[in-house]
């Protein structure tokens, strides 16, 4: 009964990315953790700046795109994302897919990290990073791999496509793994904004660093949820 009653504590909790908070207005979601709690990995100073004013910028653009369009304001985030093609002005398009883009990626990049991290304990999913990777370690290597050839401002992710294999995207800006029906379960930033203060020029320590700060629990979540 435990269990049980804990499952589905832990699917409501999941549904942060699945659309049920993500309606207009728009708001900058509370950080699960303090904003010195990444380091020595991520510094208080990056996570302030990124958190409170890059993230906050992106919340900011949504909503004044969406303040006087009553029928896209009664759609949800997801729904945007998944449904951009059908968003006839193209400017309002384009500003969703960045600045919406950029509101849900960030939501979901906060919960990934923790500063109590333990180790992927989900045979399942082990098992099945294994299959398509070869082992954990080369999935390790070949998710690094991408982070570090993102040319300029992007994403590294790890998801779950149509057929509920696993596979490693990047995406440029702020476009989201959603928006091409893939469901993400773990991400990294390789914006500058998100390293430069502690890291300058050298992404792969940065890309090192993130290993340290990965929340396995929610990205096991994420997985049960994408396969479901
Ligand atoms: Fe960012």
């Amino acid at each position: 009964m435990n269990v049980l009653i804990l499952s589905i504590v832990l699917l409501l909790s999941f549904n942060i990315f699945s659309g049920l908070d993500f309606k207009y207005p728009y708001t900058v979601p509370t950080l699960p953790y303090e904003y010195k709690s990444l380091e020595p990995y991520i510094d208080e100073q990056t996570m302030k700046l990124h958190h409170d004013a890059h993230h906050k910028t992106y919340v900011d653009n949504l909503n004044a795109v969406l303040v006087d369009n009553k029928k896209l304001q009664a759609k949800d985030l997801e729904w945007l994302l998944r449904n951009l093609n059908t968003i006839e002005d193209t400017q309002t398009q384009t500003t969703i897919k960045n600045n919406g883009g950029g509101h849900w990626n960030h939501s979901f990049f906060w919960k990934i990290m923790a500063p109590d991290c333990q180790k992927l304990s989900n045979k399942k999913l082990m098992k099945e990073i294994k299959k398509q990777f070869g082992s954990f370690d080369k999935f390790k290597d070949q998710f690094n791999a991408a982070a570090k050839k993102v040319f300029g401002s992007g994403w590294a992710w790890l998801c779950v496509d149509q057929n509920k294999k696993l596979v490693i995207i990047t995406t440029p800006n702020q476009e989201s793994p959603i928006s091409q029906g893939l469901e993400p379960i773990l991400g990294l930033d390789v914006w500058e904004h998100a390293y430069y203060l502690k890291y300058q020029n050298k992404r792969i320590d940065y890309i090192s660093s993130f290993w340290h700060v990965i929340n396995w629990r929610q990205v096991e979540m994420n997985y049960s949820f994408a396969i479901k």
